[in-house]
């Protein structure tokens, strides 16, 4: 492989990737959503793609360009989410990015909810589908490399490796998102790779880095899997 030059390292692949928030719509005004950027994500599509891939980019919204060369689907909430992923396939590597809201809230009300100078208005919510596990999960059509990450506050790695095993996933790429990390939104990123096969730390990289270090990774074991 050391010889493969970068823009054919995926040649012929076809690649689905995730990005952004989603919202998650309580009225016509006011959403549920948190502080994913999208850059993380934006950066892994646009290396597939000069790696000569063709690319699917599902983006929650965010502020930043499509990338060039990538085929990208604007979505909203975790559910459009999921549908535009399942739409897309079937894909040999699928890598999840976006930080996909967990839950909802259980009524979208079709009109602005006013205040009426009683009680604040309590808020359910539900559990949105889970789409790292449910791509995971899906049988024959099952991407060749499925990929996600993990973005935790504490007990980083112990808590990535329990995503490795409960989502059937082959590879997370866990990211520590703590008050003062200046992941989420910024430009630079520190992992740590976790797989069956052992963990790979890397040091803090700018996204783009670490997306064109992560797409090398992937190529290689598609490459090994399909020797
Ligand atoms: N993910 C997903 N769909 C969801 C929730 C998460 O596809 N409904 C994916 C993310 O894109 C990421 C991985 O699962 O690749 C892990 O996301 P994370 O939020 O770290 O884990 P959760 O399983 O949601 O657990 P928790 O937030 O409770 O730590
Ligand atoms: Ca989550």
């Amino acid at each position: 492989l050391a010889e493969t030059p970068a823009s054919t390292l995926l040649a012929g692949q076809k690649v689905i990737v995730t990005s952004g928030p989603t919202h998650e719509p309580l009225d016509p005004v006011r959403y549920l959503a948190n502080r994913s950027s999208g850059k993380q994500g934006h950066a892994i599509a646009a290396a597939a793609a000069a790696a000569g891939a063709d690319v699917v980019l599902v983006s929650g919204p965010v502020a930043i360009a499509d990338p060039p060369g990538v085929t990208t689907r604007h979505v909203e909430t975790a559910r459009d989410m999921l549908a535009a992923v399942t739409e897309a396939l079937p894909a040999d590597l699928f890598i999840g990015a976006a930080a996909v809201a967990d839950w909802r809230p259980l009524i979208d009300a079709d009109e602005k909810i006013k205040k009426n100078g009683g009680a604040p208005p309590s808020l359910t919510l539900v559990e949105n589908p889970d789409i790292l596990a449910t791509i995971a999960k899906t049988g024959p059509h099952r991407p060749k490399l499925v990929i996600g990450f993990a973005a935790e506050t504490q007990a980083l790695l112990d808590h990535a490796r329990s995503k490795l095993e409960r989502k059937q996933c082959d590879m997370i790429v866990a990211n520590h998102v703590g008050r003062g990390s200046d992941v989420m939104g910024g430009d630079f990123n520190q992992v740590t790779l976790l797989s069956h096969s052992g963990e790979e730390s890397w040091p803090p990289l700018r996204k783009e880095d670490v997306a064109r270090r992560l797409i090398a990774t992937c190529a290689n074991l598609l490459a090994e899997q399909a020797e």
